[in-house]
């Protein structure tokens, strides 16, 4: 798939080294430009444990986001026990088997060494070691009334987003996932999710086994518009 041209988002300084917070007493704080520029995708962990306190900071940080009527109809579950990490493994597998059948997705040749490949390799060994993967959490919504999906969906992803910019900015890596739409049975079985309850999203999160890196997107202009659809904002 072509994306068009892209922005790198290299005019950070700290913010690409990945050497912030170390434990949950001794969090550095980032600022929020150069966590938001650089809060890549991060799909190799080390074997380091991500503790309960740097989550609940991070969560924390997801509370604080906007929700319709302030109704905070959120859910974060961190998951942990075998009967998640094995409905993960399920998801990671149901997931990938989609992505290779919808993006030709395949496993790179080992002596291939473009960004491309290393993309594709560290997305198959985030996908095969799916259950063995430092932390995961799951966002849920609770039921909102006479509310349309897209909007259901945006009392959820702020604080989503909220999550993921925290932990940037504590050093952690974090990837978002679709695999709690391909095991949704078994993860709501083995957490007890309520009926009325949906599962918005799935957190990958961990010390990144590389750095932190600037993202690529496309220009602003190109997807900002004055008034008009066809109308640029900027030149
Ligand atoms: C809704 C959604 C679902 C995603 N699902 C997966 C996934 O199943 N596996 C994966 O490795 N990455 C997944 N990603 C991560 C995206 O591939 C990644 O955010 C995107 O390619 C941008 O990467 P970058 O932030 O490193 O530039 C998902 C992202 C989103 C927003």
């Amino acid at each position: 798939m072509d994306d068009g041209p892209v922005n790198d988002a290299t005019t950070g300084t700290t913010a690409t080294t990945g050497t912030t917070a170390t434990t949950s007493s001794t969090v550095v704080e980032l600022d929020v430009w150069a966590a938001m520029r650089s809060a890549r995708a991060t799909r190799r962990f080390t074997g380091r444990p991500v503790d309960d306190v740097l989550l609940g900071r991070c969560l924390e940080a997801a509370t604080w986001a906007p929700s319709g009527g302030n109704q905070q109809p959120w859910r974060f579950v961190v998951l942990r026990s075998p009967e998640a990490r094995a409905a993960l493994e399920l998801g990671a597998a149901r997931a990938l088997a989609t992505i290779e059948r919808t993006y030709g997705l395949t496993r790179p040749d080992p002596v291939d060494d473009s960004p491309r490949a290393r993309t594709d390799r560290a997305m198959f060994a985030l996908h095969d070691g799916a259950a063995a993967v430092p932390a995961a959490v799951l966002f849920c919504v609770g039921p909102q009334p006479n509310v349309p999906p897209l909007l259901e969906g945006a009392s959820i992803y702020p604080a989503m987003q909220n999550f993921l910019l925290a932990a940037r900015a504590c050093g952690l890596g974090t990837c978002v996932t679709g695999w709690h739409v391909d095991a949704e049975a078994e993860l709501r079985a083995a957490v007890g999710v309520p009926g009325p309850w949906r599962l918005a999203a799935l957190i990958v999160v961990g010390w990144p086994a590389g750095r932190h890196g600037p993202v690529r997107r496309r220009p602003v202009s190109r997807v900002a518009c004055l008034d008009r659809w066809d109308q640029p904002l900027l030149p």
